[in-house]
């Protein structure tokens, strides 16, 4: 990195109100512009789940964000579970009887962060997905020891599921760096979502991001630089 401006750069977590939200194409973007930026910023996926890809990564997410990131980690340690079944970790352990591994996520997150000056972070699903028995996101989250960035969609039933996203997250002492809302289906009026998720929680709301149509680097960089508070992510 270049920029002494961001010496004090902490890695991120990415965490949505719910799976489907966008956390994938936003930690993209994230990772995009903070690159463009001179940051060298990595990225993780600690477990995924879904129909394994043929050719690449096993996970699409992965695939999307080591490209956006421009990273050649192993994928071992960028995604060191992958369970091919659609479900929480919780739920994938007790139907294929693989036991979620915290320590080996944990193990390769601190050889990340040695790697590069910010890691990016993606969660799975929403904020309480289970990985163990009374072990959710929250609870990794507080292991890894990273705030968060919360992701949340601009549909009508948003304002609920954000409110909850972030009371957990202050009920498991978890930092929010702020919200950033997905506006790419439609719903609430974009400007009355941002005052009023920024009164109803007191969390910053870094931006706002449109339906993006072109995932291609100088596209992705243009719609983040415009729309993202970086200051705030950064200090
Ligand atoms: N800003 C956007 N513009 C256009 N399409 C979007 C945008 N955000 C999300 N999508 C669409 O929604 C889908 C789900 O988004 P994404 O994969 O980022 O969600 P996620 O929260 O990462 O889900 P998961 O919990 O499975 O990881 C994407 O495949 C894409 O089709
Ligand atoms: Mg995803």
């Amino acid at each position: 990195m270049n920029n002494s401006e961001y010496l004090l750069l902490t890695s991120l977590f990415i965490a949505g109100t719910d799976t489907d939200v966008g956390k994938t194409y936003i930690t993209a973007g994230l990772a995009v512009t903070l690159r463009k930026m001179g940051v060298d910023v990595g990225i993780m996926k600690p477990f995924a789940a879904g129909i394994a890809q043929k050719k690449g990564y096993k996970s699409e997410d992965v695939e999307i964000l080591s490209a956006a990131a421009q990273v050649n980690d192993p994928e071992n340690m960028i995604n060191p579970q992958f369970f091919p079944i659609p479900a929480s970790p919780y739920t994938a352990w007790k139907r294929l009887k693989t036991k979620p591994k915290i320590s080996t996520i944990l193990s390769s997150f601190k050889k990340l962060t040695k790697i590069h000056d910010l890691m990016l972070v993606e969660g799975m699903g929403g904020i309480m997905t289970p990985i163990l028995k009374d072990y959710y996101i929250t609870n990794l989250i507080k292991e890894m020891d990273i705030p968060t960035v919360i992701v949340t969609r601009s549909k009508i039933g948003t304002v609920n599921h954000t409110i909850m996203t972030v009371k957990m997250c202050e009920k498991y002492k978890i930092p929010i760096k702020g919200i950033i809302i997905n506006d790419f289906d439609a719903g609430y009026p974009v400007k009355e979502l941002t005052r009023d998720l920024k009164n109803l929680t007191g969390i910053p709301i870094l931006g706002s991001i449109p339906f993006i149509k072109d995932m291609s680097d100088s596209s992705l960089y243009k719609i983040f630089k415009k729309s993202i508070d970086f200051k705030l992510i950064l200090n």
